[in-house]
């Protein structure tokens, strides 16, 4: 545990959320709450009003981290834009790196969160505020690029955020055929097609069913190409005709782990919850849902359980 102040000479304040007061930037750095190819991230507690945050500290000379200031940045511009994105206080740099000091999630990402702690009315309310999370990045003209269970974050009340922006491009942006984790790249993308936001709402498919059965449905699908030697990320293949094949055992085994435990009101939700999911993994992209049928599609069928829908 160490102290870090913001107000010494060599730091640089580029953006802060209010006016700053001279005692307001000293923080004590705790615990590394995560960690990956580009930066790491601490819990941070502010020293006067003990307020937590998560302080992302990146490495400034590196593509995705200023892509991810500058994305983040641009989200601030954006009335309301905390309701879908996480909550920016301050964007700091000195002379190597680049701190984020955002809002902090408690529970962390999803792929380590325990998901029989959520009943199915919370699941369902994860399941929407995440589109319309996705709705709203769409709106903005970006794509993530990076949607994965990593890189979805839970708070109190079931407050559900995505982070990890530093992979975000533009619509038609050819960026978006090299950047994304392989076991969340759509087929396309491994046949160098630009499918823009459906690359997303692939990505939330498989997210999704990882998070309710436990399994990566694509286990077997995206390999390493048995060709090459090096083990590189640029090695890895997407199997296109044994996905063809093995869908329809895909969709048995959402069913069939899910079915035996659950009583009937709630196998009604987890039904619903895997129809989204096997519609945002419709192989050809041009037939695959849009968030915005995902919408249409949740408002026509969750009129039932309004009760559980009250947002963050
Ligand atoms: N605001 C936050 N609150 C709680 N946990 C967070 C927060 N931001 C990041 N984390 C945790 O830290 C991990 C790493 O953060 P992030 O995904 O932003 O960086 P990264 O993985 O290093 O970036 P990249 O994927 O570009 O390599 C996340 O997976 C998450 O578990
Ligand atoms: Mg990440």
């Amino acid at each position: 545990m160490y102290a870090i102040n913001f107000h010494r000479d060599k730091f640089n304040i580029l953006y802060t959320h209010k006016k700053i007061t001279n005692k307001s930037l000293i923080f004590e750095v705790q615990h590394i709450i995560g960690s990956g190819n580009y930066g790491i991230v601490n819990k941070i507690v502010n020293f006067i009003t003990k307020k937590e945050f998560a302080m992302k500290k990146m490495e400034k000379y590196n593509y995705t981290n200023r892509n991810e200031v500058v994305v983040y940045d641009s989200f601030t511009k954006i009335l309301n834009y905390h309701k879908y994105i996480p909550k920016i206080y301050y964007i700091i740099n000195d002379d190597d790196y680049y701190y984020i000091i955002m809002e902090y999630f408690e529970y962390g990402s999803l792929n380590k969160f325990y998901k029989d702690d959520i009943n199915p009315y919370n699941l369902l309310l994860i399941v929407k505020k995440l589109i319309e999370i996705i709705q709203f990045i769409h709106n903005q003209g970006l794509i993530i690029n990076d949607l994965k269970l990593e890189n979805i974050v839970l708070g109190k009340n079931f407050k559900i955020r995505i982070i990890d922006y530093g992979h975000v491009s533009a619509f038609n942006d050819r960026l978006q055929l090299t950047t994304g984790s392989p076991l969340y790249l759509a087929p396309e993308i491994f046949k160098r097609i630009i499918s823009n936001e459906k690359k997303d709402i692939w990505a939330l498919g498989i997210s999704l069913y990882e998070f309710i059965t436990l399994i990566h449905p694509l286990e077997n699908i995206v390999i390493y190409d048995p060709e090459s030697n090096t083990k590189n990320k640029k090695d890895i293949i997407f199997c296109h005709q044994k996905f063809l094949e093995n869908f329809t055992n895909i969709k048995n085994n959402i069913n069939f782990i899910l079915d035996y435990k659950l009583s009937l009101h709630n196998l009604k939700i987890l039904k619903l919850i895997i129809n989204i999911i096997l519609k945002c993994m419709q192989y050809n992209y041009k037939e695959r849902t849009s968030v915005d049928n995902l919408i249409n599609f949740l408002n026509e069928h969750t009129n039932q359980f309004q009760q559980s829908v009250n947002h963050h």
